[in-house]
């Protein structure tokens, strides 16, 4: 029987949060977290033009790089908690640095932002751990990778190990295609990133994300989402950091979560702390569901973006109380998300040109948005000198609505996106396709 034990607790100060980030995602986040009536500031680190329009949000303009100006604002603005958003600066150890000075922190430290800046570690912690993924090779040479690719007798996928802003990874459809993939990145195209190669079977299912919230040993699962990664409808067209997403995805029954949660996710908790790793944060599963079953395609040390948009509106207002009790090893792992029925879904509007190059300073106007469960929040957008709202980004921003079903809301969305205008604005009209029982008839 699983104790549903209350999130929320009034001898717990959080009154000043601070977000680090610049993103749809931090936006997001901040924007579940003001929803609190105790929290009495969100600050961001450097946020956006759209955090602004974010109820009791203000950003601090201030290089996280610079750590003593960094702790002294910290200190000035009576920081509660601290929420690390994007991967780079964990993997630098900013978590580990504001622990040391005594601050609360959400995200791991540089030891567990491992499981997302070396793909190689994370595949050899999985093989330790028994945990599904796809066959893989570590090689440190051209060299060694020609041996492997000439005698491969099954398709690979070619990966940078260390971070590469998502465009570290190769799908290439020949032997000759993988070769010159290996070859770019030993080149040196990723820079360090690129001084190992992960070749990893091509394995092929629907793709799913999941995210535990976790507090070094105990962890619960948020609502599951669907994200689109391609640039174009039909999935087709180059990577993106993410087109749209929707929440929950169907596609995972209670059933093969369970699965999930016995095959993968309680494995990689038990696996670190096997490794002494006190992981702090979000774990982001990027999975395939294979015909063999799932498999991890990647971990994440980090919400996933356009996911964590889509999922947040669906958050009660003690989310925040959530990410605290993570940072201090607090949770029971029997809290419940009160998510109410309806689904959420998630439509990001690019730059012309975006995943390549793309021109900014484009004029945004937005007309009559609905005033209920709809949500914009911005990726990439900055201010003019006289306050005009501009695109500033590949991803520019992010349409969210929530309602009964995904028909409805993908409806709804799609409605209010026509209100949104910028030179050159792209996004794809099939978001959802997979749970829009009208799509079929409407295309
Ligand atoms: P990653 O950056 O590791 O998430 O990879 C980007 C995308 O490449 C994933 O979302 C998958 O669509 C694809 N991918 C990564 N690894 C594999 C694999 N082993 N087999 C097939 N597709 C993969
Ligand atoms: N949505 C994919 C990512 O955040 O990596």
């Amino acid at each position: 029987m699983v104790n549903h034990s209350p999130i929320s607790s009034s001898s717990i100060s959080l009154e000043n949060i601070l977000i680090i980030g610049n993103g749809g995602r931090e936006n997001s986040l901040a924007w579940a977290i003001q929803r609190n009536q105790l929290v009495k500031k969100v600050y961001l680190i450097p946020g956006n033009a759209g955090s602004e329009r974010i109820n009791k949000c203000e950003r601090i303009k201030i290089d996280i790089n610079n750590k003593n100006k960094l702790v002294e604002k910290l200190d000035f603005f009576k920081i509660d908690l601290v929420i690390v958003g994007p991967e780079i600066p964990l993997a630098n150890g900013l978590a580990d640095f504001l622990r040391k000075k005594n601050f609360k922190v959400f995200g791991p430290n540089k030891d567990g932002a491992r499981l997302e800046f070396s793909k190689s570690w994370a595949k050899e912690f999985m093989q330790d751990a028994n945990i599904p993924t796809a066959n893989f090779w570590k090689v440190n040479s051209l060299e060694e990778a020609k041996k492997i690719i000439n005698s491969s007798s099954v398709p690979l996928v070619v990966k940078a190990d260390g971070l590469a802003s998502g465009k570290g990874v190769f799908i290439p459809n020949s032997k000759d295609e993988c070769l010159k993939a290996a070859e770019s990145i030993f080149n040196g195209r990723f820079g360090n990133a690129g001084d190992v190669v992960v070749l990893e079977e091509k394995i092929q299912g629907p793709e799913v994300s999941v995210f535990a919230l976790c507090d070094g040993k105990k962890y619960i699962l948020l609502p599951t989402a669907q994200d689109h990664k391609r640039l174009n409808e039909k999935d087709k067209g180059p990577n993106t950091g993410g087109m749209g997403a929707y929440s929950p995805a169907p596609l995972l029954t209670e059933d093969s979560l369970d699965r999930i949660n016995k095959e993968i996710i309680k494995p990689t908790i038990n696996e670190l702390n096997k490794r002494n790793i006190d992981y702090r944060g979000v774990i982001y599963f990027g999975l395939m569901i294979t015909q063999s079953g799932p498999k991890v395609i990647e971990y994440n040390c980090r919400f996933g973006d356009p996911e964590c948009q889509t999922i947040m509106p669906l958050m009660d207002k003690n989310f925040v109380f959530l990410l605290e009790k993570c940072s201090m090893g607090n949770l029971t792992g029997g809290e419940k998300i009160d998510t109410s029925d309806r689904v959420s879904a998630c439509i990001v509007a690019t730059s012309k040109g975006y995943p390549y190059e793309y021109k900014t300073g484009f004029h945004i106007k937005i007309g009559n948005i609905d005033a209920n469960d709809c949500q914009i929040f911005d990726s990439g957008t900055s201010f003019s000198e006289n306050g005009q709202l501009l695109t500033d980004g590949g991803r520019v921003l992010s349409i969210v609505c929530q309602d009964k079903d995904f028909d409805m809301v993908f409806e709804k969305a799609y409605k209010n996106l026509k209100e949104i205008h910028f030179e050159g604005i792209y996004f794809r009209n099939d978001i959802g396709h997979q749970v829009r029982k009208n799509f079929s008839k409407e295309n």
